[in-house]
């Protein structure tokens, strides 16, 4: 089972009808869905009795007072009020934990792992996801952690909620359903989707298993980067963000809620669906991207641009420029700078790169980082091409390439990445990763 391969391709193209009818368009935008008509009351939030006996909730992703760019809420039409729901107990799981982590954690050394393997018994989407590291802390609303997930079963009548951050899920195999209270959201490889705090879902898999990484930002909400000297256009266009409409279930029965809330999970029972939202308006959503759609830009004349330039979505802290956490996404491209050394060139850098690969080769190496693979350079560790990658890019005549098949990220941050046991004891961490860097010859001529 450990050598799951992508499997549905086939994109998900928001111009097919069937997509248009299930999912919206736009980036930020105050959206409105009703599943059953005559349920958003105009210029009213929150009527006497709101229509076909539905209770009325406000989802608030932003302070009250958040100015109104930043501000997020989401008012809900619901059949029951999810207040209503059992006492809270712990929830155990061995490998979900939250910043900040114990020092032993942060290592200077490159790190790189092998994929996750896939769980040879019945896993879901919660006790399937492992913590490799973070840092900042949930309580104080900054910093990350890094995730992977490998499962094999869909969760059945069980609900995650993160009060943590929210979460951005990078699948790399397997195709996934992610039901919300505001919509079904449905993931191939090659997307991604990205959950608000504190909203309600579940995972459905399409496919025996499915593996991928997971972003969760405790920090100010992801938002397109700014564009400066670009224009107006570019990178991930706000239109090709796609949010689903209502969709929703009259399920009497009961559910277990699971809630992350300061690195620890918390269980609780509900006695019928959470996914009873019949219409919604507002601007706190989930929603899906389909990384094919990314405009990149590069240097069409000498050097590399440093990789900012791929920014997908960032997470700003108070100091402007320095990212909380940026997305950033590698997509097929073409190379054609001349007189350039063109695979990523060695570095060291204040912000922390996490890597994951979800296909084909990374020009910056010629082997090791697989698809499902991750690799870890943080702060100040030098990295760079390795020994074969360097020799075959010097020495290349520099026609235009293009590097087709092949999609990998980083998940960058100002913080130093802290590592949990558990990431540094995994079978599946390289060991020798820092010797692809060993052998360079020695070609100064004084
Ligand atoms: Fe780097």
């Amino acid at each position: 089972m450990n050598d799951l391969r992508t499997t549905g391709a086939t994109r998900v193209s928001p111009g097919a009808d069937s997509d248009r009818a299930r999912y919206m368009s736009g980036f930020g935008n105050e959206f409105e869905s009703e599943a059953l008509p005559g349920i958003l009351e105009p210029g009213r939030n929150n009527p006497q009795q709101v229509a076909r006996g539905l209770y009325a909730e406000q989802i608030s992703g932003t302070a009250f007072t958040a100015p109104r760019a930043e501000n997020r809420r989401t008012w809900a039409y619901r059949i029951q009020p999810s207040a209503s729901a059992t006492a809270w107990a712990p929830y155990r799981h061995e490998r979900l934990a939250a910043a900040p982590f114990a020092l032993e954690g942060a290592v200077p050394a490159p790190m790189r792992w092998s994929p996750m393997p896939l769980p040879e018994s019945p896993v879901d989407f919660v006790d399937g996801l492992f913590t490799v590291g973070g840092a900042g802390d949930p309580r104080a609303q900054c910093g990350l952690a890094i995730h992977w997930y490998a499962v094999n079963r869909s969760m059945q009548r069980r609900v995650l909620c993160n009060a943590d951050g929210e979460l951005l899920i990078v699948p790399q195999a397997g195709r996934l359903t992610i039901r919300t209270e505001l919509g079904v959201l449905d993931l191939v490889p090659g997307e991604i989707g990205v959950l608000p705090r504190g909203i309600r879902f579940s995972v459905e898999l399409k496919d025996s298993a499915a593996r991928g990484y997971v972003c969760e930002n405790y920090g100010a909400m992801f938002r397109l980067p700014e564009l400066g000297p670009i224009g107006a256009n570019g990178l991930a266009n706000p239109r090709d963000f796609l949010v689903p409409v209502a969709a929703w279930e009259d399920r009497r029965e009961p559910y277990e809620l699971l809630t992350k809330y300061a690195g620890r999970l918390w269980r609780c029972e509900l006695a019928c669906s959470p996914f009873d939202v019949v219409a919604w308006h507002g601007d706190l959503v989930p929603y899906k991207y389909d990384l094919a759609r990314f405009v990149v830009f590069g240097s069409i004349s000498v050097d590399s641009p440093d990789p900012s330039i791929s920014t997908v979505l960032t997470s700003p802290s108070q100091v402007p420029g320095v990212a909380n956490v940026d997305f950033v996404a590698f997509v097929p491209r073409w190379q054609v700078m001349e007189g350039t050394f063109r695979p990523p060139f060695f570095h060291r850098n204040m912000m922390s790169e996490f890597m994951g690969s979800i296909q084909g080769i990374y020009e910056g190496k010629a082997d090791g980082f697989v698809p499902g693979g991750s690799s870890l350079h943080n702060r100040m560790t030098p990295h760079g091409p390795d020994v074969n990658v360097f020799q075959a890019a010097s020495t290349m005549s520099l026609s235009p390439v293009k590097l087709d098949e092949t999609l990998s990220f980083m998940f960058e941050s100002q913080y130093a990445i802290d590592l949990t046991p558990y990431a540094l004891d995994a079978a599946w961490l390289q060991r020798d990763y820092a010797s692809c860097w060993q052998g360079f010859p020695r070609n100064f001529q004084p």
